[in-house]
């Protein structure tokens, strides 16, 4: 598996040095390195970027800004990212990668918890002070996301796409019985939840820890 993740990343475009930058710093200062999208994971954000043409993005869950950035590689002139992130002690990370990468101008970063965020923001879209967002990518708190999809859900235009990570869980959605831990029960319910629903199209793409494309109708 190792052999094949290293022949995907030399075939394909290669890492932005701002990007390897920011995997560097955040293996040097924190124990939580494997949060990162990392390369495969990071180029695909891009390509979706680019041939979705996106221009409003979201991001639930930060870090140390590495997936911002490959969504922000792809943005076209004019676009911009709304990042929300819980903790503030990574922000010269961050910053220092958005930097590196050309990329500082459109992004805002939005400190604090994402579903008062994610509230705030609402209100500036039915104000109209803000236009729906074309695509979203969730990436926080497990044990949040149904409720981070149902604040998403109606700020993305019709058409518009939302990015879910780790809905695989390391395959322990699939486990028989459930585990009961809270992360995976949260998971397996935003799981079974995303397939009932009609207003919207869905596909698990097994990609690393899994990552769920939803489109909305
Ligand atoms: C898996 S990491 C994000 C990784 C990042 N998207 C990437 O691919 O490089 C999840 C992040 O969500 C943040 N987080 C957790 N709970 C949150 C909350 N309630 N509001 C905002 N951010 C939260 C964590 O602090 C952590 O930095």
């Amino acid at each position: 598996m190792e052999k094949l993740s290293r022949y995907i990343i030399e075939h394909s475009s290669q890492e932005h040095e701002a990007l390897k930058w920011i995997r560097k710093q955040t293996n040097l200062r924190t124990n939580h390195a494997r949060m990162l999208s990392g390369p495969t994971q990071g180029a695909l954000l891009t390509m979706l970027v680019r041939i979705s043409s996106a221009k409003n993005i979201l991001e639930v869950g930060t870090f140390t800004g590495y997936s911002t950035c490959c969504l922000g590689l792809g943005l076209p002139e004019g676009g911009h990212i709304d990042s929300l992130e819980l903790n503030d002690e990574l922000n010269d990370i961050i910053f220092g990668g958005w930097e590196r990468a050309g990329l500082k101008h459109c992004i805002s970063l939005h400190n604090g918890d994402a579903l008062k965020t994610l509230e705030v923001l609402a209100g500036q879209i039915a104000e109209g002070f803000k236009p729906q967002y074309d695509l979203a990518f969730i990436d926080a708190n497990k044990r949040q996301y149904r409720s981070y999809f149902d604040a998403v859900f109606p700020m993305i235009r019709p058409g518009g796409i939302i990015l879910a990570d780790n809905t695989l869980w390391n395959g322990k959605v699939l486990e028989e019985p459930l585990p009961s831990d809270a992360q995976t029960v949260e998971l397996a319910a935003f799981n079974r939840m995303i397939a009932s629903r009609k207003d919207l199209d869905a596909f698990i793409l097994p990609l690393r820890d899994g990552l769920t494309f939803i489109r909305k109708k």
